[in-house]
């Protein structure tokens, strides 16, 4: 069995949280659970997970709730409305009496420092499950489904096509330069990635051997690229700029013509859910090129892996 040597931090509150060694072995973790899924209820039968979504999810929710049963755990699902939390109770109150009850905490939220205010105050793990700039749950689903197709992630060539904003941006940048890939983010001026999460790739890529690339050109990015990332135009938390979006983003849309640029061997991914016909189409994302549904199902076991080992090292901290 996989086992965790390198080391493993309190909390996943970004991709960049996990050292290069670490990341790998999770992946390791990860695949062997995926191909024995129920093989390590024991170590933490009769545990508990929160599961705090301020926005709507369905596949975080699900696999991290499901990721804890498979673990021997139950999952508590928690609304912010229906809590204190949503009435005057601190971040802070609220993680510390969590932390007696749970082994872990996941939150979506909008505010980063909302994530990060929960990490300091509890002594329990606490998972991102999404906040505006990151989502490194989704990342490492990403990963595994591209070393599953391609059997190594070092020296792989990916395009992110859209806004380069995002947090799945952001987290699969942060992926790309954990694991040695060559990335380029093809997205329009208006949405450029951020400079310090650019700073802080490109530091780490000059040990992992990877790189990254900003471009405008969405043709550019993916004429060497073997996975092509498309991602949603409107983000949750801004619906108002959907017409703005739309007609920015509409030349960086993964339909066939454009996957017909990159390499015979390239595929699709999508984080999902994802607006058909907008930033890809039906043939794509159902199409012989798609990897994105083996994406999706890939956040179980990953979300399995990062529980367990969180979980376990937090409980050998505090023994
Ligand atoms: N990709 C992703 O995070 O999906 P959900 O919003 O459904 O959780």
């Amino acid at each position: 069995r996989p086992t965790i040597t390198g080391k493993v931090p309190d909390h996943l509150l970004r991709v960049s949280d996990l050292a290069p060694a670490t990341l790998a072995e999770l992946l390791d973790l990860a695949a062997a659970m995926k191909r024995e899924p129920l093989g390590w209820q024991r170590e933490l039968r009769g545990g508990a997970i929160g599961c705090l979504f301020e926005k709507p999810s369905t596949r975080t929710r699900v696999s991290l709730a499901t990721a804890a049963h498979r673990l021997g755990m139950t999952a508590v699902v928690l609304n912010r409305d229906e809590m204190q939390l949503g009435h005057g109770e601190t971040v802070a109150d609220t993680a510390r009496v969590l932390s007696s009850y749970l082994d872990a905490v996941t939150v979506r939220t909008f505010d980063h420092a909302t994530v990060e205010r929960l990490a300091e105050a509890a002594t329990i793990p606490v998972v991102n499950a999404l906040s505006n700039p990151h989502h490194p749950c989704q990342s490492l689903a990403d990963l595994l489904a591209l070393r599953e197709h391609f059997g190594t992630l070092a020296g792989l060539t990916a395009a992110f096509l859209g806004d380069g904003t995002s947090n799945t941006c952001n987290s699969f940048l942060a992926a790309c330069a954990a694991t040695g890939m060559h990335l380029t983010i093809a997205s329009p001026a208006d949405y450029p990635t951020d400079p310090d999460l650019l700073g802080e790739a490109r530091e780490l890529m000059a040990q992992t051997g990877g790189s990254v690339t900003l471009t405008t050109e969405p043709h550019d990015a993916v004429r060497t690229a073997q996975a092509v990332y498309a991602e949603v135009w409107v983000p949750m938390d801004k619906p108002h700029e959907r017409a703005e979006r739309a007609a920015r983003l509409a030349p960086y849309r993964v339909d066939e013509a454009l996957l017909a640029r990159a390499p015979r061997e390239a595929v699709a991914l999508h984080c999902l859910p994802a607006v058909r016909g907008e930033e890809i189409t039906s043939e794509v994302l159902d199409g012989p090129r798609s990897l994105v549904w083996n994406q999706a199902a890939n956040r179980l076991p990953t979300a399995q892996a990062l529980l367990h080992t969180l979980i376990t090292t937090n409980r050998q901290r505090t023994a």
